[in-house]
Parts: structure tokens; sequence; C-alpha cells
């Protein structure tokens, strides 16, 4: 994997990825399409206790990909709409519902665009998992929330920690693959080649490049705070849906982390926030 800054639009690069990995992912193991058609959630543990109860709420995901976790939610009684801006994604969730028997509504638009075409109002604005590093300007996200949300409402993250963006990845022992070699500080956007598909490493992408902004945690809850909502929690985690780095163990079917011997880093954090 290699990083340079890019020099056409980064969204469109992104989108043209993001395109071509939407049939991989609702066919490969990593989604567990077969269990969420069987009845599973496919919230995870970190998600399903910190959120709450989403019964009966009006419920934004934002970045839904194919719609498995807004149609999740919606299992669990919220009235879901999941946005994304990948128009295969949007048709692969509506297909998803209609096959699970489910009801939410999905939204083909960039994050920038979620209170004109998705709406105001919401008592919940959700987004988890991978989905920050795709953003250019985090004070456009975090206002756009705060748009989107009813007064009180309040706006749940859970996301890999920017640190593992930090840490060495080639070395041959798998515990020094912990250690932070690169910087923490870095203006975006990166430009990655990587062909690598994370849910199907067998495959090999056509679409090799992507553009990502490595936003730090203070940014975030600052982005939060500047747009008027309240922090009501902070949780880092040592655990993380996906192998961040090289070496990182499964533990079970929702998580990986360090290995032994490697020492305890945060490896994902989670952020409650309300509009006042
Ligand atoms: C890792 S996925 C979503 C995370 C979700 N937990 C999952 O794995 O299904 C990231 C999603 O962000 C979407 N995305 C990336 N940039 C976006 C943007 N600017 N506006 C809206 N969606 C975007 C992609 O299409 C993709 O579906």
């Amino acid at each position: 994997m290699t990083a340079t800054r890019p020099s056409d639009d980064p969204l469109a690069a992104n989108l043209a990825r993001w395109e071509e990995q939407v049939d991989i992912h609702v066919g490969s193991d990593f989604y567990r399409m077969k269990e969420f058609l069987g009845g599973e959630s496919s919230l995870d543990p970190i998600v399903l206790s910190e959120i709450g109860t989403v019964r009966g709420k009006r419920l934004l995901h934002l970045q839904c990909h194919f719609g498995l976790d807004t149609l999740s939610l919606a299992r669990e009684g919220a009235e879901a709409t999941g946005l994304d801006f990948s128009p295969k994604a949007i048709a692969a969730a509506e297909k998803l519902a209609r096959e699970a028997g489910l009801d939410a509504r999905f939204v083909c638009a960039r994050v920038d665009d979620a209170p004109a075409k998705a709406g105001t109002g919401y008592d919940i604005v959700f987004s988890s998992w991978g989905v920050l590093m795709w953003l250019p300007d985090l004070g456009v996200w975090a206002r756009n929330i705060a748009a989107c949300l009813a007064p009180g409402g309040m706006f749940y993250l859970a996301e890999g920690h920017p640190i593992t963006w930090t840490f060495e990845d080639e070395s041959e022992r798998i515990e020094e693959n912990f250690r932070i070699v690169r910087s923490y500080f870095l203006e975006g956007p990166q430009q990655w080649e990587n062909a690598h598909d994370y849910a199907e490493p067998s495959v090999a992408l056509t679409h090799f490049r992507s553009n990502e902004w490595q936003h730090t945690l203070g940014e975030v809850v600052t982005a939060l705070a500047e747009a008027g909502l309240a922090i009501e929690f902070l949780h880092e985690h040592d655990r993380l849906p996906w192998p961040a780095v090289p070496g990182m163990v499964r533990v079970d079917e929702h998580y990986f982390m360090a290995p032994d011997g490697a020492p305890a880093m945060p490896l994902s954090y989670s952020v409650k926030a309300r509009k006042a």
C-alpha cells in the first residue's frame, strides 16, 4: 500500500471503488448475510450495548452501505432511513429490505447533502465502522448531523481509532506491528493504492485508488461540540470489527484484537452526543 496526494476529484474515485465493492460484499462471509436473513442482528455488542432503545424512533443511518445495519435497526423497531452515495449500495439495500421483509427508506446522496436529501427531525443519527476517513470536512459533517436531528435528538458513532493509522504494518514479528511509526497528524486527502478488498481479500479490485482523510479523535469530538452537540461519552475499546493491523487475532464473530505480547492500545472508539 502506498499513499500520495490525489490530483483529481477525490470523492469520484472513492465512489467508483465503493460501487465495485457492493456485489463483492453482499456475497462475502465478512458481512454474514445468511445469518442476517436468518434473523441475527448485524449490529455488534459495542453498538448494541451503547446505542440505547431505538424502538419507535426516527433514525437516520449515515453511510449505510448496502443497508445491513439499517435493516437490523429497523428490525429492532426503528423507523429507519439509510443514506449512502453509492447507487449500487442503495439498490442492494432496497433489494435486501424486500428479501428480509423489513420496512426502511433508502436515500442515495452524499453525507454533505443529508439534510436536503434525507430530511430533518430525526430522534437518532447513527454511523459506524469505517465511515469518517471518506469525509473531507468534519465541520460540515457535524453541522449536517445537527441539522438532521430534532431538538433533544442523539448522535451515535462507533469507529476505528485513528491511532491504528500510525502503526507499523510490515514487521515480521507480529507484536511489533503495534509500534507507532507513522504520523498521527496528516493533512488529507491521502491517496492510497490498494487493490485488496477488506471483506474478500482474494478479490483484486479494478478501482484500486482511494482518497482518505486521517481525522484525529480531537477533530471528531471538537467538530461535534462546535456544531452544538453535547458529548455524553467518548469510550475507547481494545477491539475492532476488521484486522486493521497485520497480526490482529479474531476473538469472536464480531471483533479482532491485538495478539498476546502486543501492548494494549485503543483500536476503536464510540461517541454519543445530544442536540440541546
Ligand atoms: C465501510 S462502509 C459503511 C460502514 C458500515 N458499517 C458497513 O461496513 O456496512 C462506508 C460507506 O460509506 C459510503 N460513503 C463513502 N463516502 C461517502 C460520502 N461522501 N457520502 C455518502 N456515503 C459515502 C460508501 O459508499 C460505503 O458504503
